[in-house]
């Protein structure tokens, strides 16, 4: 074969051509489709910036309201889907249990998707769309103790979404438009951002032609980790742990520059953007209104905001070029909504789903070859068999 380049972490590869997702990690610039995304947070709803991502254009009236019945025709889950969910230890994470659910509804649908009938792949998409917020959903309320919740299609997605994680049979439900609108708006800010970890692993599932449902089930597994979006949980583990210890912010800045310990400020850093990550200043923002209008007080936030305010100030952070990220002040703001912490990762998921979902068509539609790296072997040459006794 040709010569080999090794690229660990793919750091200079590409690995595809695509028309979703314009990132400048230099200026801070991320647009879908062509769009803004301090537009399309300001503008826009999750659904329909979930339309754009995956076929292109923002839809008209009447194709947005085809979109959202079409999934909320799909909304229902196979029972027989809770008897995987009753097999679930108590301290089971969701993450584990949304990858496995999502994995498990191939037993209930299609899992192949022929990719020249449109309607096939528009059925697999809006299908994967109604019923993954229901199981995630369920991932929280079977560790919770709650009656597994079905969708209330009278809502719109993500009001669905809240009542879906949050609804108590016996009390009446008020949807709060505040909550909403911030959910809304920290959803689309994870819709999409093009060949992250997850995204790559959906497209290369996906290029052995494994169905879409059996893609996401692997892009869950690959979100879960905590370089990944696995981040915001551990953020807000971080900050208790900061607040537990009495709020000493430099000392934890301390021990994220010391080469000797692992310690890593979880919450910074990023792969491309090395001036400053547009999600995460309007998530601050976001964060800021949201606590005003609830008229909500989290030290949490405090530490947060100072802790950046320090490690921003320090050179190690500056030279490396180290800025909060989308996962820094996420995590407050889900709290501040009433979501546990170990619920944050599939928060992320939900949001993310468009954008694999939008990633896979592509991929297949482009009709792209089957992901298969290559390697340098460094091993022994080729040597005698020894039988048990001569070893
Ligand atoms: N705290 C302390 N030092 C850091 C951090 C951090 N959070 N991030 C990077 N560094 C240092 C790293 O030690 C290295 O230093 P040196 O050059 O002295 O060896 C330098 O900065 C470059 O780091 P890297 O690991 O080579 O960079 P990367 O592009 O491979 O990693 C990252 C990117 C996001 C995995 C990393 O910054 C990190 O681990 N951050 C913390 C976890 C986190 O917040 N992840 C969420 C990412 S954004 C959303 C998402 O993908 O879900």
């Amino acid at each position: 074969g040709g010569v080999i380049t090794i690229d660990p972490g793919f750091k200079n590869t590409g690995s595809c051509t695509s028309k979703i997702t314009f990132l400048d990690g230099e200026k801070g610039i991320l647009r879908h489709r062509g769009y803004a995304i301090e537009e399309l947070t300001k503008k826009a709803s999750f659904l329909e910036v979930a339309f754009l991502i995956i076929f292109g254009e923002l839809p008209t009236k009447s194709e947005f309201k085809k979109f959202e019945d079409d999934i909320k025709s799909h909304s229902l889950i196979n029972e027989e889907m809770k008897n995987i969910i009753d097999g679930f230890p108590k301290v089971a994470h969701p993450m584990g249990m949304l990858s496995s659910l999502t994995s498990a509804l191939t037993a209930f649908n299609s899992n192949t998707v022929d990719i020249n009938s449109k309607e096939e792949m528009y059925q697999a998409i809006v299908k994967i769309l109604a019923k993954f917020p229901v199981l995630a959903s369920w991932a929280h309320r079977r560790n919770d103790g709650l009656p597994l919740n079905y969708a209330d299609n009278s809502l719109d997605y993500i009001s669905n979404l809240m009542q879906l994680l949050f609804r108590i049979p016996t009390e009446e439900y008020k949807i709060n438009p505040i909550a909403v609108k911030a959910l809304d708006e920290l959803l689309i800010l994870h819709e999409d951002h093009e060949q992250n970890c997850s995204t790559s692993t959906v497209r290369i599932v996906g290029s052995s032609e494994a169905g879409l449902f059996a893609s996401i089930s692997a892009g869950v597994s690959a979100l879960w980790g905590r370089l990944h979006g696995g981040a915001n949980q551990a953020v807000l583990e971080m900050l208790e742990q900061i607040r537990k210890d009495g709020g000493d912010v430099e000392k934890f800045i301390n021990k994220a520059k010391d080469k000797n310990d692992p310690f890593r400020l979880m919450g910074f850093g990023h792969r491309v953007y090395k001036n400053f990550d547009p999600r995460a200043r309007i998530i601050k923002n976001a964060a800021d209104e949201l606590f005003q209008d609830l008229n909500l007080n989290d030290p949490i936030l405090e530490i947060a905001k100072h802790l950046e305010e320090v490690a921003l100030k320090d050179p190690y952070f500056a030279e490396r070029k180290l800025y909060p990220n989308v996962d820094f002040y996420s995590g407050i703001i889900y709290r501040a909504l009433g979501v546990p912490v170990e619920m944050f990762t599939v928060m992320f998921a939900i949001g993310r789903l468009p954008g694999w979902i939008a990633q896979w068509k592509e991929m297949r539609e482009n009709k792209e070859p089957i992901g298969r790296p290559r390697q340098l072997y460094i091993g022994e040459t080729l040597r005698p068999f020894k039988s048990f006794e001569e070893r």
